[in-house]
């Protein structure tokens, strides 16, 4: 309807004239430019818009079938029959579900840890393991203020826009040896060696993301070792537990050095990989303290930071990791299952590196079977990956990463050939 005279009068002396304020309001945003491509996340668009049938994903970190199908897994699937129905919707507490944090803090500290039944551990429910990874950022930012984290090179990429948003400066330390596509070993040590004393570290628990480069058994004991010795914070990253060699026990294997040592740890755990859990946003955030005093304190504040960002979290994803964890057969089945999830990677590894090997490729591909978890990092250039996309209609990130996940019996063969393709001019 249109105003009135009257009206538009009064409008505009209260807020000025109707044109200027309406061109104000469309140009309130006017300045947003729209955000660069996630690198990862891009990917699958670009895979998504190609319409040719011998189109490959190999970029993105989801699991899938032999079929190259999205999975959900039996064990999920009969938590979610036992969990229908069976609740309200209530909202969980601020910290989440008790019952999912205990099962948790079991997975990563041990069935009988000492932590656990000291209570010195705060723990709480966070959105995956993204979600947790934040919420230590923040934490570390707001009761550490002039503390810097130490990220290894390279590390997932959204680690750095985690601590960056967080306002949490950020260092490197040597990681990847380029030449041998495996552990700079001596590089780690050294810069481990010279940050100041007391610093925080972001460590990938197993399954390193994207090399899929982890330490030995040995290596992480000299690491913990010189933790020690230079007093500094080690905070566990583990996205990949039972993912990455398909025992969850034997993943945890760094972390349980550290406690053994006596260090104080952090640890961000996620259920997105090892129980498909990817968009229910399950995961967990823990922090070992001196005493049950301080880890009543430090899981408040915890709290306390994410009461303003989302209040409690989800619900549902909880009660499935609960249901399955908090019950025998059920986490039978799930350790069976993903232990098949890291067999079939472990499979295509091999079938990978056999293909490149029959076709006659001279260069070294042991490094694909030496790596370990979702990622193989490839040592090919970012213009090799281009040929990859441009030519052959293969996705991945230009770091060379190959997505094991998405290798099958089906395409593996066509993978390989394409590689041998555009690497055997170089
Ligand atoms: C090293 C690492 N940390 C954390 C995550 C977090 O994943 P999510 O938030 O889905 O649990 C990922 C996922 O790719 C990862 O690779």
């Amino acid at each position: 309807m249109a105003m009135s005279r009257a009206a538009a009068a009064v409008r505009q002396r209260r807020c000025g004239p109707l044109l200027p304020a309406a061109r104000s309001m469309a140009s309130w945003f006017g300045h947003v430019e729209p955000a660069a491509k996630d690198p990862i996340l891009g990917v699958t668009e670009a895979f998504l818009a190609d319409p040719s049938p011998d189109k490959v994903n190999v970029g993105v970190g989801a699991y899938r079938d032999d079929d190259g199908k999205p999975v959900v897994l039996e064990c999920v699937r009969e938590a979610e029959r036992r969990v229908a129905g069976s609740t309200n919707m209530e909202y969980l507490p601020m910290g989440g579900s008790v019952k999912m944090i205990e099962e948790s803090l079991k997975l990563a500290y041990g069935e009988d840890s000492e932590f656990i039944k000291d209570k010195r551990i705060a723990a709480v429910q966070a959105l995956s393991g993204t979600g947790a990874c934040r919420l230590f950022a923040d934490f570390q930012k707001r009761f550490l203020p002039d503390s810097q984290i130490y990220i290894p090179t390279p590390t997932w990429s959204n680690h750095h826009n985690i601590w960056r948003d967080a306002q949490v400066p950020q260092r490197t330390f040597a990681y990847y040896h380029p030449e041998s596509r495996g552990l700079d070993f001596a590089g780690l040590m050294d810069d481990i060696k010279n940050a100041p004393e007391g610093s925080f570290f972001l460590l990938h628990a197993c399954a390193h993301n994207p090399t899929g480069v982890d330490p030995s058994e040995e290596q992480w004991r000299e690491i913990s070792h010189q933790f020690k010795v230079k007093n500094h914070f080690p905070f566990f990253d583990m996205a990949y537990q039972g993912f990455a060699s398909g025992d969850p026990e034997r993943d945890a294997k760094a972390i349980r050095i550290f406690l053994e040592d006596g260090h104080q740890i952090g640890c961000a755990q996620s259920y997105a990989k090892n129980m498909g859990l990817y968009g229910q946003r399950a995961g967990c955030l823990s922090i070992l303290c001196d005493d049950e005093i301080q880890a009543v304190a430090v899981k408040s504040q915890l709290q306390q930071i994410a009461r303003p960002m989302y209040s409690n979290p989800p619900l549902h994803g909880a009660l499935i990791v609960s249901t399955i964890l908090g019950d025998p057969a059920l986490k039978s089945l799930w350790l069976k299952e993903v232990k098949g999830m890291a067999d079939r990677i472990i499979g295509m590894r091999k079938a990978l590196k056999e293909s490149l090997e029959k076709l006659g490729s001279p260069l070294s591909w042991e490094h694909i079977t030496n790596q370990i978890g979702m990622f193989c990092y490839s040592g090919m250039t970012p213009e090799q990956v281009d040929r990859l996309t441009n030519e052959f209609h293969i996705y991945m990130t230009r770091n060379g990463r190959i997505s094991m996940a998405g290798v099958t019996t089906g395409n593996v063969a066509y993978l390989a050939n394409a590689i041998h393709e555009v690497t055997k001019t170089n």
